[in-house]
């Protein structure tokens, strides 16, 4: 029976989570690697709560107690007491890797909310303990193996890479390529929007991981976004990516 859930990593993905499970009454551990980092994600939360107050999703109540229920840490050993703990930390292989061996003794792996990655010596009682807090979640579960950047990641991260070429070689401009792809394939949200809502960081990381770890040069992370990356042109999180996000309304930087 899960009651406690540690998060590691309070950014975008991590406040998320945290979110969702707090207010589905699970009591939350979230950990980040300093107080202003926890502070942000905290924050981050609290708007989100007060958005769906606005919009009668949730009431003042529900989220006076979901906030009650997340304590923090900046280490691990707060996740001790933890049933299942998620990790949400930075897209960089030596922290994650330095994040498991440090907490991953004795705990039930979660890779995905979504996506479950069945690992090569996955036991069988984890799987179905971690695929039934998903469903708990009200979370439709995907079972994937355990491949570079599993399913949604495969497919999605190149088609975004795909868009930043195009936008390189000069294809076509942020607006058409978006456009395009929203009116031509029914995307809710063109690639280029999407890629600075994830993150470009996080994209490159992802595109990194692929091109390494299927040691194919379909995957070579297109130059253009590794120099946005490099110019901390990161996307909406620091309000400058493919698009402006200083006004009211995102502008198409190219
Ligand atoms: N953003 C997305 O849309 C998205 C989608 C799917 C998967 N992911 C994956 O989720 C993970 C997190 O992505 P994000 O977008 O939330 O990134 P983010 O940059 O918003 O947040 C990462 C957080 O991890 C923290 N962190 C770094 N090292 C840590 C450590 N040792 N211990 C605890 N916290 C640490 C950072 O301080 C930061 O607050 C990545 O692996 C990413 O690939 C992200």
């Amino acid at each position: 029976m899960i009651k406690r859930i540690g998060v590691i990593g309070a950014g975008q993905m991590g406040s998320g989570i945290a979110h969702v499970c707090a207010l589905k009454g699970f009591d939350i551990r979230l950990a980040d690697v300093d107080q202003p980092h926890i502070d942000k994600g905290l924050d981050a939360i609290a708007r989100n709560m007060d958005r769906q107050i606005g919009r009668g999703m949730i009431r003042p109540e529900d989220k006076d107690s979901a906030i009650k229920r997340i304590t923090t840490a900046t280490d691990y050993k707060a996740f001790a007491d933890c049933d299942l703990i998620v990790e949400a930390a930075t897209e960089n292989e030596a922290v994650k890797r330095e994040i498991f061996k440090k907490v991953c003794e004795g705990l039930v792996p979660l890779m995905g909310l979504v996506e479950l990655i069945r690992g090569i010596a996955t036991e069988e009682e984890t799987f179905r303990t971690v695929r039934e807090v998903v469903v708990k979640l009200d979370k439709k579960p995907v079972n994937a193996e355990d491949f570079p950047a599993f399913i949604v990641n495969r497919i999605l991260l190149p088609m975004i890479n795909e868009a930043v070429y195009a936008l390189y070689e000069g294809v076509g401009n942020v607006e058409a390529i978006d456009t395009g792809m929203k009116l031509g394939a029914n995307h809710p949200m063109g690639p280029l929007e999407l890629a600075d809502f994830i993150g470009l960081d996080t994209c490159l990381s992802v595109m990194q991981v692929l091109h390494e770890g299927l040691a194919d040069s379909k995957y070579r992370p297109c130059p253009l976004l590794v120099k946005y990356v490099e110019a901390g042109w990161v996307g909406k999180k620091v309000k400058r990516g493919f698009y402006d996000y200083s006004g009211e309304r995102p502008v198409p930087t190219r």
